[in-house]
């Protein structure tokens, strides 16, 4: 199978040396050699060992009938989402990591697929290196799927633990995923909670075979956290993690993108650094849990190369959703047990009163709320000076 790398970044030259380091492996799987034919990419790569396949023409990759898939490994939703279309309409198959691509385009690329007889494969785009959408398409939703959290973005558990684990400041820790190749060209989608969202949302696409529009989901990032938080969470037995959640509910779904507390020592609180993690749980499965390398160059590139295995045998279960939207239930309506910490001259005096004996610290106070909604824990805190609110995470 010939195939065409676009966009020779981190995933796509990780491509191509997967492909390259074992290609016995892969012939041996797929039935057939899988080789590159073109990489097409505006920048100068006429040092690199693949110089002789660069292309700058996607139209000699379109007009190939050689070509029977391309890896989009552009990322984003304007370039990437042309050339997948125009890929799909030239009847080749389209391999992608690009979870934007998909979260946003996912109904009518997957349709207009099935339409030619081609594949749409993506299953780097969520958990990066973990073999994760297959098991959970193809096994996962034969069941009644109730309840799924993941730690979903690389660079921000690896921020995260960092943070945790060294001392490290924010700024440094982001800076060296980006160094470490984990982050995304702008970092912002990554600490913000939206790469982690656009993955949820394919999770719950698939999950519920209709388009649960990312813009819908609360997104919060990390930005915000220091190292305090942790202190305050181990206080309490907790440990912080950023976590993309979703709960099935008979009128919706339960969608979130935040940073939560879990307890110390549930299965997804040891998940550290750039590893990444999905807990599922469904009506006869019970719980599963996935874990792996959720971002960086050759985990990635090997999932991509799975899927170009898949094409060359034809033997994965289909992915299909439909454009109408998953209802996404009011995000704050969640009920929610809260850490909260206020800041306060004497706190002996809050903790003297409280009806449950509370950690003191000097200058503040902290407490675990009873289970409530956004609203019901702003207005008991009205008037008091909230340092900081983080929402535990307990599966219902
Ligand atoms: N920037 C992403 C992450 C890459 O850090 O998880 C994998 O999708």
């Amino acid at each position: 199978m010939k195939i065409a790398i676009l966009g020779y970044g981190i995933v796509g030259s990780g491509v191509a040396e997967v492909l390259k380091v074992n290609a016995a492996q892969i012939a041996k799987k797929a039935g057939e050699s899988i080789e590159v034919k073109y990489i097409l990419d505006l920048k100068d790569f006429s040092g690199d060992p693949m110089k002789s396949f660069f292309v700058k023409n996607f139209e000699l990759i379109e007009g190939d009938p050689e070509v029977q898939t391309v890896v989009e490994s552009i990322g984003g939703e304007t370039i990437a989402y042309d050339f997948a279309k125009r890929a799909i309409l030239a009847g080749k198959n389209v391999v992608t990591p690009n979870k934007a691509l998909i979260a946003a385009h996912g109904a009518e690329l997957l349709a207009l697929a099935k339409e030619r007889g081609v594949h749409v494969l993506f299953e780097a785009s969520v958990g990066g290196g973990i073999p994760l959408i297959r098991p959970y398409n193809g096994a996962i939703l034969t069941d009644e799927l109730q309840e799924i959290a993941g730690i979903l973005n690389g660079t921000s558990n690896y921020i995260l633990t960092q943070m945790h684990q060294n001392g490290t400041s924010y700024a440094a820790a982001l800076k060296s995923a980006q160094e470490l190749g984990y982050a995304e060209a702008d970092p912002t989608a990554d600490v913000g909670g939206f790469d982690a969202c656009r993955k949820l949302s394919i999770l719950l696409s698939l999950a519920t075979g209709k388009t649960a529009d990312y813009t819908n989901i609360k997104t919060e990032g990390i930005e915000r956290i220091d190292t305090a938080d942790f202190a305050f969470a181990a206080a309490f037995g907790y440990t912080l993690k950023q976590l993309a959640t979703a709960k099935i509910r008979k009128e919706g779904a339960e969608a979130i993108t935040a940073p939560f507390l879990l307890k110390i020592g549930h299965p997804m609180s040891t998940v550290s650094d750039v590893y990444n993690a999905l807990w599922a749980q469904a009506k006869t499965t019970g719980s599963v849990m996935f874990y792996g390398s959720g971002a960086g160059k050759l985990p990635t590139a090997s999932a991509v190369v799975s899927n170009l295995v898949d094409v060359a045998l034809g033997t994965h279960a289909a992915h299909e959703w439909t454009k109408e939207n998953v209802k996404i239930l009011p995000a704050a309506e969640y009920v929610t047990r809260k850490i909260v910490r206020v800041s306060c001259s004497d706190p002996a005096a809050i903790t003297a009163k409280a009806t449950k004996t509370l950690p003191q610290y000097p200058g503040f106070v902290a407490w675990i709320t009873e289970p409530e909604t956004e609203a019901q824990t702003a207005s008991a805190l009205k008037g008091l000076k909230v340092e900081r609110v983080l929402r535990i995470y307990e599966t219902t």
